[in-house]
């Protein structure tokens, strides 16, 4: 598909002149590392769980989904409860098509004309886009040199910007990066009493944290969604698509207090979740066991890959890599051309990601095969480079 070829004379809105559509390269090569899915296919047992639940929709489709999605939101509750220790309510859950959608929506309610959000640099690079499509001014906090937030600094924005919305991400993309606990609740409570700009007197802004890498983090490690009912400012945005297997059914979810959900649900597309992804992802969370079998796997390979990593010289110095907990990589750091490296992986038929500072690029964690074939790549291509 080419880019985009916009007539001149459509009255697209002036503000997205120009703009192109968002979206990782699709490429037809052995080896796909750049868009941090989980590398292993659903078992047999679950693909035939999902067409037999499918079968049992079929029936119904002349008829609206359920639009309140009330099954799937309890299987949100239960599995929130076995993987985070998360104690929630139907009411405080919510799903979307994907939790892009989810996040669209927080910028729907939340944002808007003469409203702000505020994020991280570097982040989720779709976090600008919907405050774009909502008319959000979006403004960014910078982070430490390695990669953690500076919650002093952000404090200072969130009083000079006065967003109705901040969007955090644990582990952050495409650093990997974890926030603690003790940092969030310092920006939560802040937040309690913070100003909103364009609102009024008494609103505070709600912090949005993005889990979508969450069931990636080191074992012990606490999910913002345990503080949900210690903050009705918290919202958790979570997705099906990462660990969970399941990308290509579109299926994200959030936990929130019941006012930030009852605030979606004014914004919502009627029957926004068709009765097929609701019967899908209920046939995944029957198989969760199975879809989340590779997780701890994906977690030693990231280890191994980080260790692999750092024993790698460019230019005759040892490769940075940025701690993860997530199924992703952030390394290199002073690569001077990576675009270069970038092109030469995708020759040997390795796609990776070029993202985040100049001079880093990311790698999603395959399945063995699929490393040692980057691990080779990698290492032909800086040389390449490094001989051009
Ligand atoms: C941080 C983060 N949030 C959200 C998403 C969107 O995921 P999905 O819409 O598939 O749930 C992604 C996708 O890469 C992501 O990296």
């Amino acid at each position: 598909m080419s880019e985009a070829m916009i007539p001149a004379d459509l009255p697209l809105r002036n503000d997205l002149i120009g703009e192109v559509p968002y979206g990782a390269p699709q490429l037809d090569v052995p080896v796909c590392l750049n868009v941090n899915e989980n590398p292993y296919p659903p078992d047999h047992a679950v693909v035939r769980s999902i067409v037999e639940h499918v079968k049992q929709v079929a029936p119904t489709l002349n008829r609206y989904p359920d639009r309140e999605h009330i099954e799937l939101r309890e299987a949100f509750v239960r599995y929130l409860k076995e993987e985070s220790g998360a104690q929630l309510t139907v009411e405080q859950v919510w799903g979307a098509n994907g939790s892009n959608e989810i996040m669209l929506q927080l910028f729907q309610a939340f944002g808007g004309p003469g409203r702000a959000a505020l994020g991280c640099d570097p982040a989720y690079s779709m976090y600008p886009e919907y405050a774009r499509d909502t008319f959000t001014s979006w403004y960014t906090t910078h982070r430490k040199p390695d990669f953690t937030l500076d919650v002093d600094h952000t404090i200072d924005d969130i009083d000079a910007i006065q967003p109705a919305m901040v969007v955090l991400t644990s582990p952050n993309n495409p650093t990997g990066t974890e926030l603690p606990m003790t940092d969030l609740k310092r920006i939560l409570e802040h937040c309690q009493s913070a100003q909103v700009a364009g609102a009024h007197d008494g609103v505070h802004p709600i912090v949005v944290v993005d889990e979508a890498y969450i069931e990636f983090r080191n074992p012990g490690t606490p999910s913002a969604t345990t503080l949900i009912n210690d903050y009705d400012n918290l919202a958790v945005s979570r997705t099906m698509s990462k660990a969970f297997a399941f990308a290509g059914a579109r299926v994200g979810y959030l936990a929130a207090s019941e006012g930030i959900v009852d605030c979606l649900r004014i914004v919502r597309m009627p029957y926004h979740l068709s009765a097929v992804t609701q019967a899908v992802a209920l046939a995944a969370f029957d198989h969760r066991k199975e879809q989340l079998s590779q997780v701890d796997h994906l977690r030693e390979i990231r280890e191994q890959t980080a260790a692999w990593l750092k024993e790698q010289t460019y230019k005759g110095q040892p490769l940075e890599v940025a701690p993860s907990q997530s199924n992703f990589l952030l390394f290199g750091g002073h690569f001077d051309d990576r675009g270069a490296i970038f092109d030469q992986m995708l020759q040997r038929g390795v796609l990776i990601r070029v993202v985040g500072p100049e001079g880093w690029l990311r790698v999603c964690m395959g399945t063995d095969e699929e490393m040692r074939r980057f691990r080779e790549a990698l290492v032909e291509s800086m040389r390449a480079v490094e001989n051009a």
